[in-house]
């Protein structure tokens, strides 16, 4: 017998309940032991769930009691979680996450404590919710240097981009539906700003460089400025607006970046819709290979939460190899970072004067009047700075 404890019963932790005891005959039978969920910490009551029965409201009890075998933590943000954590792997427990925060600050720590007591700390779901994509990074494309990755990381972001490009639905509109449907954070800054793709970008960086990559300093723009027009720019190219988490190996250095991209028509990112999610990782062994499927949402979470456990337990005192140190990576400048861009200016009439500036473009046919529209070569940001010097922007979007 193998017990659990799960750290939080909002949707994840219910979830991760749900899967264990709905499958529990073959997640069992996976985990090559009887599995069962011997805890339930949350602070409050639950009058009439059968999570009554293993309820508690006591870290303690969980941490102190040397059955328990894995401890899930579903509770989201770092405090009290990282002192959870921290204490169940002291305690030689594997903790098995979704916690995008806890493991984008204390990944790499966390990660040695596990490893010095050979135990492991897995995340899976931290990033690309159902999708596998953190396991791969270190188990199967362990031959490659990782020259980019570009993701589709939000599915709340991605809902509102997909449902405003295809319905024309107003932003507003669009969100409430993705809080309503359990998408969203709840608070929503962090989806539609791109905080959430921030922290998943900075862990999935800092598994391909092998080094910290601190979400504080890599460069995020949200989606709270996008337009009915850009999508329809964006649409008159073939092409979608995403919003992206990069990071790319830039003349030796690492750039990470979260902003909305033009994203072609040809690209299979271009046709990830609603709340999927999915990853694009380019090896210089393997070429483009790309992760797809639900990035949030309940059961798909919670099913990547349980596949975590299934590990934990049949490591059975072996660690997972995971390449990721808790040395610092200092970041290139975004300003060095170089694509094309979709232009939007005020004012008609203006060729010589952009041509003058951007060099040669190619214009696009406006979808809305008192303005001129279109597509740079590939330049800096610095450049891209420069050249609009005091023309009046209204809108720039990096083409990917
Ligand atoms: N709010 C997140 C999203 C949940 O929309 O992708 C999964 O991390």
């Amino acid at each position: 017998m193998k017990n659990v404890a799960i750290l939080g019963y909002g949707t994840i932790g219910s979830g991760v309940y749900q899967v264990i005891r709905q499958n529990n005959s073959h997640v069992s039978r996976r985990a090559g032991d009887e599995v069962r969920v011997k805890y339930v910490l949350d602070i409050r009551e639950f009058p009439g769930d059968p999570v009554e029965s293993v309820l508690v409201h006591d870290v303690e009890i969980i941490l102190q009691d040397p059955e328990v075998d894995v401890v899930v933590e579903v509770m989201g943000g770092t405090k009290p979680a990282y002192d959870f954590v921290k204490r169940a792997i002291l305690a030689g427990k594997s903790v098995c996450t979704s916690n995008k925060e806890l493991v984008a600050k204390h990944g790499a720590e966390l990660l040695r404590l596990a490893k010095e007591r050979n135990i492991n700390f897995f995340f899976e779901a931290s990033v690309g919710g159902g999708i596998p994509v953190i396991r791969p990074m270190s188990s199967s494309l362990t031959p490659d240097h990782i020259e980019e990755i570009s993701g589709i990381l939000n599915g709340t972001t991605n809902y509102i981009l997909t449902k405003m490009t295809e319905e024309g639905l107003p932003f507003d509109t669009v969100l409430k539906e993705a809080q309503e449907k359990g998408y969203a954070e709840r608070n929503p800054e962090a989806d539609v700003e791109g905080y959430d793709a921030c922290r998943k970008i900075a862990i999935l960086a800092s598994l391909a460089y092998e080094k910290q990559v601190d979400f504080e300093d890599i460069y995020t723009e949200g989606i709270s400025a996008i337009t009915k027009e850009d999508l329809e720019y964006a649409g008159s190219l073939g092409g979608a607006v995403k919003l992206l988490g990069m990071a790319r190996k830039d003349n030796g250095k690492v750039v990470a970046m979260v902003a909305p991209f033009l994203v072609s028509g040809d690209s299979p990112l271009a046709s990830v819709r609603g709340v999927f999610n999915a990853i694009l990782v380019r090896g210089d062994m393997l070429g483009d290979v790309m992760f797809y499927g639900k990035g949030a949402g309940k059961l798909a979470t919670a099913s990547a939460v349980v596949a975590d456990v299934i590990e934990a337990i049949r490591k059975n005192g072996r660690t997972d190899e995971v390449f990721w140190s808790e040395e610092k990576r200092e970041l290139g400048s975004v300003d060095a970072f170089s694509t094309r861009y979709l232009v939007r200016i005020k004012g008609t009439g203006r060729m010589e004067e952009i041509e003058k500036a951007f060099g040669e473009v190619e214009y696009l046919k406006p979808v809305a009047g008192g303005e001129t529209a279109f597509l740079t070569e590939s330049m800096t940001g610095k450049a891209f700075r420069e050249a609009v010097g005091d023309m009046e922007l209204i809108s720039r979007i990096r083409v990917l």
